[in-house]
């Protein structure tokens, strides 16, 4: 266990915000996390969990202690012809878990490649890209509750996931602290996802017809390199806002207004539509207000240019928020956890 004081969270959090925590603890292993909960003098003024950093917004120095969950290690724990069941540790790299899958000849989370953050929170907001959601390949997850430091497996059933939603953001919120997590993955031959508009276009850009695992990997990381600011250049947090889902009647009027809407069926009567294109319609793509900015080639994405604070950055979004508000009748809610 590492214990430190007045600690700068610049490296930890992706937006790179210059916030301090007054106590930051971190823990390798599942045994020293229950230490931690049921001994630790600092588990009495806890108040923030942290992963890999990649999906809040840090407005206030911490004024209790952080608790960030550095657990490693992936193996395949089972295995048939078919699949295999891989179990990682909360604090692996995402992006690494998929190179390693697809070393290993295991399919299912290509279309994650290059996603930000560690395995740990994937599940938190069932991160989501290119047509696939974590959901679709997970099995269990391990935590540790907060309150005994029981361990407890989740089922599929039981996280509830939703667009970028699950039981961890809902009902269960600071309740568990998520320890491993556990994929099923396929084996040849791969079930491949590429009817998501620009994975086919990268592929026929690269006169790919039958594409492989690695073919698709390669695909999403071009276009997500192509459009979304790597966080270790520019500080960001993946897409500020969630894309709003609306009812059929409610699309079926802002299109007959905005022909070029992008929308998607959601099902259920309902359609997703693109917030992105909404703020860009504002004329706020590459808005910059000092250093907190619109992404000048994804205005779903918020940026830090350097010295932007937390505040800076809720400003923006509270601006970009009343502008769509103000031209479309839309409400747009943030996907990122803010901590105010
Ligand atoms: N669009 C614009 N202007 C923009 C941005 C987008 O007109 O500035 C239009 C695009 O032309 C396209 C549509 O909006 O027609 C959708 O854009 P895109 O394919 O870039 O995806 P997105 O809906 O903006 C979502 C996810 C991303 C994920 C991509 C690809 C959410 C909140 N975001 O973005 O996830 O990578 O789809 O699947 O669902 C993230 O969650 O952090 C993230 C990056």
């Amino acid at each position: 266990m590492i214990i430190a004081h007045n600690f700068s969270l610049k490296d930890y959090n992706t937006f790179g915000l210059d916030v301090s925590a007054k106590t930051f603890v971190s823990v390798d292993n599942e045994a020293a996390l229950q230490n931690f909960l049921l001994n630790s003098p600092h588990r009495h003024d806890l108040a923030l969990l942290l992963g890999g950093g990649s999906n809040m917004l840090l407005t206030r120095p911490v004024e209790g202690t952080v608790l960030h969950v550095a657990i490693t290690g992936k193996h395949i724990i089972e295995e048939n012809d078919e699949y295999a069941i891989i179990e990682a540790g909360a604090g692996e790299n995402w992006h690494a878990l998929v190179l390693w899958a697809i070393e290993n000849a295991l399919g299912g989370i290509e279309n994650l490649s290059l996603i930000p953050g560690n395995i740990g929170t994937a599940p938190i907001q069932n991160i989501g890209a290119y047509g696939v959601e974590l959901k679709d390949t997970f099995h269990s997850l391990d935590a540790i509750d907060v309150k005994t430091a029981q361990k407890r497996t989740f089922s599929l059933q039981e996280c509830n996931f939703g667009y970028r939603e699950s039981a961890f953001k809902t009902t269960l919120k600071n309740r568990y602290i998520i320890t491993k997590v556990r994929l099923k993955l396929k084996k040849t031959p791969h079930s491949l996802s590429v009817n998501y508009g620009a994975i086919k276009a990268e592929l026929d850009k690269r006169n790919i017809s039958s594409p492989t695992i690695k073919d698709i990997s390669d695909a999403v990381i071009a276009i997500r390199q192509s459009k979304l600011p790597d966080p270790k250049v520019l500080g960001n947090s993946g897409s500020f806002f969630k894309n709003p889902v609306v009812t059929n009647e409610i699309a079926e009027a802002l299109k007959k207004e905005n022909p070029t809407l992008p929308e998607y069926d959601a099902g259920a009567g309902l359609k997703k539509i693109a917030a992105g294109w909404l703020i860009e319609q504002c004329g706020l793509k590459g808005y910059r207000q000092g250093d907190a900015g619109v992404h000048a080639l994804q205005a779903l994405v918020l940026v830090n240019y350097g010295t932007a604070t937390g505040n800076d950055i809720l400003t923006l979004a509270n601006y970009v928020i009343t502008s769509v508000y103000n031209k479309f009748g839309i409400t747009l809610e943030p996907e990122v956890n803010i901590i105010s």
